[in-house]
């Protein structure tokens, strides 16, 4: 085992989703995949091998935010070899033109967070997904009429922001939404080499206070964990 991942050489699958809620990678394993084994319960962080569609795939709570995704993502990249990985999470939207329930693919991620201060002191480094990554999810969502949008999130470290100032200027940059844990996600996969993406679903509207109900929140959820899962093995 790593010291954060209990299980056994071999028994994470190349690709990977990744849920920041460890109850959410127990559902996706038990309504997504065939044949399922939980290799992880260390700290309630659940982590399942199974199939889809007969390819091998895993999925593992990365817990909320850069810190907690941070170990996880390191761990299986250094530890277990995975190639492909895929968040599958939430995130606020900043921005007029995306409503609450929409799917999110995120290409770039900045940050204000510190882990790429201390990587790269005062260079300032861009945290971008894969490109066949990104070109296969957005081909998928079409084809299934999902409502998508591509483009730039803020990572934040501050779910609970003081007031909205800051959130209206990322959004004149063209930032569509605030998560939490996708530029660590897209830099750690740069530095090994690996594959990664964000699929995420508008739960809430920042600037308006809009929230998806929770049978909503649950429709465009496995939307996107369908995207995903396709995404990974195509
Ligand atoms: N901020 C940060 N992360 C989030 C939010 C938010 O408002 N909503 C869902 N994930």
């Amino acid at each position: 085992m790593s010291t954060h991942i209990g299980a056994k050489p071999g028994e994470i699958a190349e690709r990977i989703l990744l849920p920041g809620d460890p109850l959410r990678a127990k559902y996706i394993a038990n309504t997504f995949l065939e044949g399922s084994v939980c290799y992880n319960e260390v700290r309630g962080m659940f982590g399942y091998t199974g199939r889809y569609k007969g390819v091998p795939v895993s999925v593992q709570g990365t817990g909320m935010g850069v810190p907690s995704i941070s170990i996880y993502v390191h761990e299986l990249l250094a530890d277990y070899g995975v190639k492909t990985l895929i968040r599958v999470g939430t995130c606020g939207a900043i921005r007029p033109e995306v409503r609450v329930r929409d799917v999110i693919l995120a290409m770039s991620a900045s940050t204000t967070s510190a882990p790429n201060r201390l990587r790269f002191g005062h260079v300032q480094y861009a945290p971008t997904a894969n490109f066949d990554l990104l070109r296969t999810a957005h081909e998928i969502a079409r084809e299934k009429g999902t409502s998508i949008h591509v483009g730039s999130v803020m990572t934040t470290d501050l779910f609970y922001a003081d007031g909205t100032a800051d959130l209206e200027r990322w959004a004149k940059f063209g930032m569509l939404a605030v998560e939490m844990e996708s530029a660590e996600l897209f830099t750690l996969a740069a530095q090994f080499g690996a594959r990664a993406l964000s699929i995420l679903t508008v739960s809430d509207h920042v600037l308006t206070g809009e929230e998806t109900s929770a049978e909503e929140r649950e429709r465009s959820f496995r939307e996107m964990v369908e995207i995903a899962l396709e995404t990974a093995i195509r």
